[in-house]
């Protein structure tokens, strides 16, 4: 028997973990897994909701570390893992996607030569000013198994001299729990008690999009343009909530056109996308999940980690500049975007392959 943790820490943790735990749950005999939720996101509607969403079990182990600078939240969690790892003992650690949690218990695995897997390895941006890729990027050189969801993905990681035998192409896990959680994603009614028909759906939270007061009054009034022509629907992150607050822009959404609302769980959120004329966003996981829905996505960022979803899925880089994210968004309504094709093995079966490899 096998003492497995697997970790969740923020808001995009949570659907990659839950496919796995379901799996290895089937193998009762094998594996005992043991969920550790850091706390980096800690509100309601950032942690406990997708729990109930998802319907993950309570975490195992909670280390409770909250928000902080990039060391501080890191280093908090290194500190809070490091005694549970020492206490229990684990025969194997997780870890997915790039956030500041997956990095520092990646570390610490790794100092406790404790075996790690990294699920979602191998993206890269190649853009060091944004945090995930350092995460990405030091969590994919300390991993023993590295289970890839893209054929890119295993270039990169073969061109950074990760050897092959540790890499495994599987699909993605993301799309296992979208596909779980179809039925019910199609019984939300959040459409109809936002009493919306027609919509754009909106998220931002990239610090290079919001941090900035003149890149974020930029995306402002593009979505104060494409507003003219169609709602906006926009469920704000609480990083991005603090700086409208901060930079006094609650004016911008007081017409009805952009309609700001809390954040949303899973179920509702994945609703929302599914029916949208198309999605404007700068998440990670929203690219992929539009490409698997078919629904055009554009994307406020210079750069993606995620290249297949533009050359096989809906997926567009759109920047930051208005005139080219109105223009994209316009033509969307007019010509009905991108209809892409869904990449090899994101399948619902990829939580499946990993747990037999592991085994
Ligand atoms: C983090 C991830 C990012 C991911 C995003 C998804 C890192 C470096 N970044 O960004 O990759 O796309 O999660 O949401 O790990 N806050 C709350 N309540 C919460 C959580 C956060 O109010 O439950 C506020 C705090 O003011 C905090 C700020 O949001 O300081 C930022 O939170 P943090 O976890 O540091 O980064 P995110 O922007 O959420």
């Amino acid at each position: 028997m096998k003492k497995v943790f697997l970790i969740v820490g923020a808001r995009p943790n949570f659907m990659k973990i839950s496919p796995i735990i379901d799996e290895m749950k089937k193998c009762k005999d094998k594996f005992i897994p043991i969920l550790v939720h850091t706390g980096q996101h800690y509100d309601y509607e950032m942690s406990k909701n997708f729990f109930d969403d998802l319907e993950l079990p309570e975490p195992d182990i909670y280390l409770g570390v909250g928000s902080g600078t990039h060391a501080e939240q890191t280093a908090k969690v290194m500190l809070e893992f490091e005694k549970v790892c020492i206490k229990e003992k684990p025969n194997l650690i997780i870890v997915v996607g790039d956030v500041n949690s997956t990095l520092a218990c990646a570390i610490v695995a790794a100092k406790l030569c404790i075996p790690l897997a990294h699920i979602e390895a191998g993206l890269r941006s190649f853009d060091k000013t944004m945090p995930e890729e350092i995460n990405r990027k030091i969590t994919d050189s300390l991993s023993d198994y590295l289970f890839t969801h893209c054929e890119d993905a295993n270039n990169n990681l073969i061109n950074e001299g990760i050897s092959k035998e540790k890499i495994f192409f599987v699909g993605n896990v993301m799309i296992d729990t979208l596909i779980k959680s179809k039925i019910k994603i199609q019984k939300s009614k959040i459409i109809k008690k936002l009493n919306i028909k027609d919509y754009g759906l909106v998220t931002l939270h990239r610090p290079s999009n919001v941090d900035d007061k003149n890149t974020f009054l930029e995306i402002i009034h593009s979505l104060i343009e494409i507003g003219k022509h169609i709602q906006l629907i926009f469920p704000v992150h609480p990083r991005t909530q603090k700086q409208i607050n901060l930079f006094n822009f609650n004016k911008y959404f007081l017409e009805n056109s952009i309609i700001p609302i809390q954040p949303l769980g899973y179920i509702d959120f994945l609703a929302l996308m599914m029916n949208a004329k198309f999605v404007l966003t700068d998440s990670g996981g929203i690219q992929e999940e539009t490409t698997f829905l078919r629904i055009p996505c554009l994307t406020i960022r210079k750069n993606t980690e995620r290249p297949i979803t533009i050359y096989e899925g809906t997926n567009e880089l759109v920047g930051t500049d208005k005139e080219k994210i109105v223009n994209t968004a316009l033509n969307i309504l007019t010509n009905g975007g991108k209809k892409g094709k869904i990449p090899k093995l994101w399948d619902g079966k990829s939580s499946k392959r990993i747990v037999e490899i592991l085994k």
